[in-house]
C-alpha cells in the first residue's frame, strides 16, 4: 500500500512495527519510551530504566531482552526478562527483592520459569498488537530454552480508581473474572495467561498502590 506521496504506508500484514533483540544502541531509546509510559511527576524516577541496569542485563541474559521499534526506528516497546525457579515465582514477593532491584543478577540460567520483569509499550502504539508480538516473543524464546512457565507480577493500573470502595483482591477477583477491566491484566489475560492471586506491596507504584496480580501461562 502507497500513500498519496507514494511512500509505503502500514498494510493489513504490516503493522507498522517489529520486535528485536535489544542492543547497546538502544538504552537512550528505551529511557525515552520510559517516560513517555511513566510520566513524571505521577511515577517517580524509580520507574525508568538508567543505563547501569540496562546493561546488566544484556550481561546477565542478552537473549531474553527485547524491543518494539517503528518502521522509523524509534524504540516504542520494550520486554525485560529473565529466568527464575517456578516455585520462587509463585511464592509472594517482590518486585525489588525478585529482581535484585531490576539488576537481573538473581537470574538463574537453568531456571524452568521465564519471568517478566517488565513490558512497555508507547501509549500511542497500545492496542495495536505491540504488546502481544513482545509477549509471543518472549514465549518462543522460554519454549525455545525448555521452561515450562512464564510467570509476573503484572500491574493493576485500574486499582487506584475504585480503591475507596473496594479491596485490592476483590477487584482482581472482578478482573480475574471478565466483570471490571483492567488496562493491564484484562490484556495479559487476552494473551493467554491467568490470574494466580494477588501480589500485594509488589512495587510503589501510584496507580496500583503497589499492588500487582500474579500471572502465569504454562508452556
Ligand atoms: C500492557 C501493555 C504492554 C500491552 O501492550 P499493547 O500493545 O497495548 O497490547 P496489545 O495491543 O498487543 O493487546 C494485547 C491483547 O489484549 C487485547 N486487548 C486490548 N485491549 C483490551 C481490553 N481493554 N480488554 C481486554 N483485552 C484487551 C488485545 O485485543 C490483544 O489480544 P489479541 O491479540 O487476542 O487481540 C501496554 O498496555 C502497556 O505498556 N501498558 C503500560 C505499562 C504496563 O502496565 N505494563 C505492564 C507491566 S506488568
Amino acid at each position: 500500500m502507497r500513500d498519496a506521496q507514494g511512500v509505503p504506508s502500514p498494510s493489513h500484514h504490516d503493522p507498522g512495527f517489529r520486535v528485536r533483540i535489544r542492543t547497546l544502541d538502544d538504552l537512550e531509546g528505551i529511557r525515552d519510551l520510559m517516560l513517555r509510559v511513566y510520566p513524571p511527576p505521577l511515577h517517580g524516577p524509580g520507574a525508568i530504566w538508567g543505563e547501569r541496569n540496562l546493561l546488566r542485563h544484556l550481561a546477565y541474559f542478552p537473549a531474553g531482552q527485547f524491543v518494539g521499534e517503528a518502521v522509523d526506528g524509534t524504540i516504542i516497546g520494550t520486554a525485560t526478562s529473565m529466568r527464575c525457579r517456578i516455585e520462587d515465582a509463585l511464592a509472594p514477593h517482590t518486585w525489588s527483592d525478585f529482581t535484585a532491584r531490576g539488576s537481573l543478577s538473581t537470574h538463574v540460567p537453568g531456571g524452568e520459569a521465564m519471568y517478566g520483569v517488565n513490558i512497555a509499550v508507547d501509549p500511542a502504539w497500545q492496542g495495536q498488537g505491540l504488546g502481544r508480538a513482545l509477549y509471543e516473543a518472549r514465549l518462543a524464546l522460554a519454549r525455545q530454552l525448555g521452561c515450562k512457565a512464564f510467570i509476573a507480577g503484572a500491574r493493576i493500573p485500574g486499582y487506584a480508581a475504585v480503591a475507596h470502595r473496594m479491596s485490592p483482591e476483590a477487584y482482581l477477583s472482578e478482573v480475574a473474572a471478565g466483570r471490571m477491566k483492567d488496562p493491564t491484566v484484562s490484556k495479559q489475560m487476552a494473551v493467554g495467561f491467568e490470574v494466580k492471586g494477588l501480589l500485594r506491596d509488589y512495587a510503589p507504584d501510584p496507580e496500583t498502590l503497589g499492588h500487582a496480580a500474579l500471572i502465569a501461562l504454562w508452556l
